[in-house]
């Protein structure tokens, strides 16, 4: 079985009408459905769900913190292999592909935006992959179940930080390794990650400050800095 297990026709629909198909840059191996523009496809989201003020359709780029995941886990399927992994704020779903790709056991990506589940969706079956795609906040929790939690590009702002570095925290402390990806964000925690690879990521301009970003594979190391709490 290919494809997400938790979708919305109507997501599929939208993700389908608003994106292309195609390689992804830095990671040819794995092909989404993306977007040209964002600013654009952003309104056409609030004017589709009949809201104002809904975030970016980040589901519709792959952000240079997941290019850079997907990258070091596909040149090393070992850190994935036999394992079930956990993708956190999965947006298309570039990471746990990758994972997936690496043969990895299980993988699981959450999401709280529906549209990124649908594009997850896609794309997994875009790839022949199997991902359980979820919208759902697992950041009060731990990863329970999960032996390997990758998150790509969650540090750009400041109260989904507060919540991403417990979350990591108490599952970095209940044995899983953890791997995030990210561009140099404001709110990244430098103190407790160990650098494992940097990669000059082709990033799209009208999404960033620059052409290219240089972009570091993170791994939760050592003891963690607020006393890990139980879930
Ligand atoms: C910059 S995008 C990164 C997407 C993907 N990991 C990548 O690197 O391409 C951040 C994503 O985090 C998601 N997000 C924000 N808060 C979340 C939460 N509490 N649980 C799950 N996803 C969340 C957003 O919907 C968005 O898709």
């Amino acid at each position: 079985m290919s494809g997400a297990t938790a979708t919305t026709g109507a997501g599929e629909a939208f993700v389908l009408e608003q994106t292309s198909l195609g390689p992804v840059p830095f990671v040819p191996e794995i092909r989404l459905h993306q977007a040209e523009e964002a600013i654009e496809l952003w309104e056409r989201t609030e004017a589709a769900k009949g809201e104002a003020g809904l975030p970016p359709p980040f589901w519709a780029f792959a952000w240079a913190g997941g290019v850079a995941v997907a990258r070091y886990v596909l040149d090393h399927p070992e850190a994935v292999a036999g394992t079930r992994v956990l993708d956190v704020a999965a947006g298309s779903g570039v990471v746990a592909i990758a994972a997936a790709l690496s043969g990895a056991t299980s993988v699981r990506a959450a999401e709280i935006d529906d549209y990124a589940v649908a594009a997850v969706a896609l794309n997994a079956e875009a790839n022949g992959v199997t991902v359980t795609a979820e919208c759902a906040d697992l950041l009060d929790g731990d990863g329970a179940g999960a032996d390997v939690v990758l998150a790509g590009d969650v540090f750009y702002e400041r109260a989904m930080a507060a919540r991403f570095l417990p979350f990591l925290e108490r599952a970095h402390a209940r044995g899983a390794l953890v791997l995030v990806g990210d561009p140099g964000r404001a709110y990244l925690p430098r103190e407790r990650f160990r650098a494992l690879a940097a990669y000059e990521v082709p990033v799209m301009a009208d999404l960033e400050d620059r052409a290219v970003k240089r972009t570091t594979v993170w791994r939760l190391d050592g003891a963690p800095a607020v006393p890990a709490q139980d879930h």
